[in-house]
């Protein structure tokens, strides 16, 4: 099982410290999109965390169920109103397998990331193409890596500089890996919260569909279907499943 980073620290300021992403302005294109794909199925949220994104799914009148490594963040998703609609199980979303089949999965907030090895990731794709009904489709929402920004023989970026928080990723360009580190004034002292991460490529992404039995439907710069260009700094990709997964060599 995979380190849970999500752990009580974490979790009790999840929903605070990332206010910005709660904004209806954020999460309404984000339900719109996958109400729209889910159509009359139901939808399996992976990472589904504090419920930033299911909750509002399910008010659509959308079936959601979720999958999470941490108990301390579905603990807040099931404090809150409307959480008894949503089923979760506890465990790895790359490996852990519910008992029924969805016409759309989803892994938004940059999550694939967490995985942090390509067996992982590539493990994640096959356990989605498992739980999608033939034509059903897994999206993403994850940021373009950021080396184009990297000057040569730096390893550090900062993407955050304020008088209460410092946020740097430091990239391993050899491993493609990435450690986020969060550092914030809470009470008058610093924290800091360290995540590892794997970056991983949209051609990348599609190889891993294609094994899994999927293939790319739609690639946006974002959940308004911004089109998606060399200047996008995230995308959000639709991968439909189409074939049984590619045989072993
Ligand atoms: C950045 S939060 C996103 C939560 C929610 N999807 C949202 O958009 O607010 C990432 C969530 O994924 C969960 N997570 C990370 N790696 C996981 C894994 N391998 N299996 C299951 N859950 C995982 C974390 O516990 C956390 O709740």
């Amino acid at each position: 099982m995979p380190e849970d980073h999500f752990g009580e620290r974490v979790a009790e300021r999840y929903d605070g410290s990332s206010a910005d992403m709660f904004e209806p302005a954020v999460v309404d294109p984000v339900v719109d999109f996958l109400a729209g794909l889910a159509g009359h199925g139901a939808a399996l949220e992976l990472g589904i965390g504090t419920g930033r994104i299911a909750l509002p799914l399910a008010r659509r009148g959308v079936r959601v169920h979720g999958i999470d490594l941490s108990e301390a963040m579905v603990a807040r998703l099931q404090a809150k109103p409307g959480a008894d609609e949503i089923g979760v199980s506890i465990g790895d979303f790359a490996t852990t397998a519910v008992e029924r089949t969805f016409s759309v999965a989803y892994l938004v907030f940059n999550t694939i990331m967490n995985l942090t090895t390509q067996d992982e990731q590539v493990a994640c794709f096959q356990n989605v193409a498992a739980h999608l009904e033939s034509g059903g489709c897994f999206v993403i929402e994850v940021g373009v890596p950021g080396l184009q920004r990297l000057p040569p023989g730096e390893t550090v970026r900062a993407f955050a500089v304020s008088e209460t928080r410092l946020g740097f990723d430091e990239y391993d360009v050899v491993a493609q890996g990435l450690i986020s580190h969060h550092y914030s004034v809470v009470g008058g002292k610093l924290e800091l919260f360290s995540v590892p991460f794997r970056y991983v490529w949209p051609s990348e992404l599609d190889l891993m569909a294609r094994l899994a039995g999927m293939t790319l439907r739609e690639r946006f710069g974002g959940w308004e279907r911004e089109p998606f260009t060399s200047e996008s700094a995230m995308h959000v990709s639709v991968w439909e499943k189409t074939a049984a997964p590619a045989p072993e060599l």
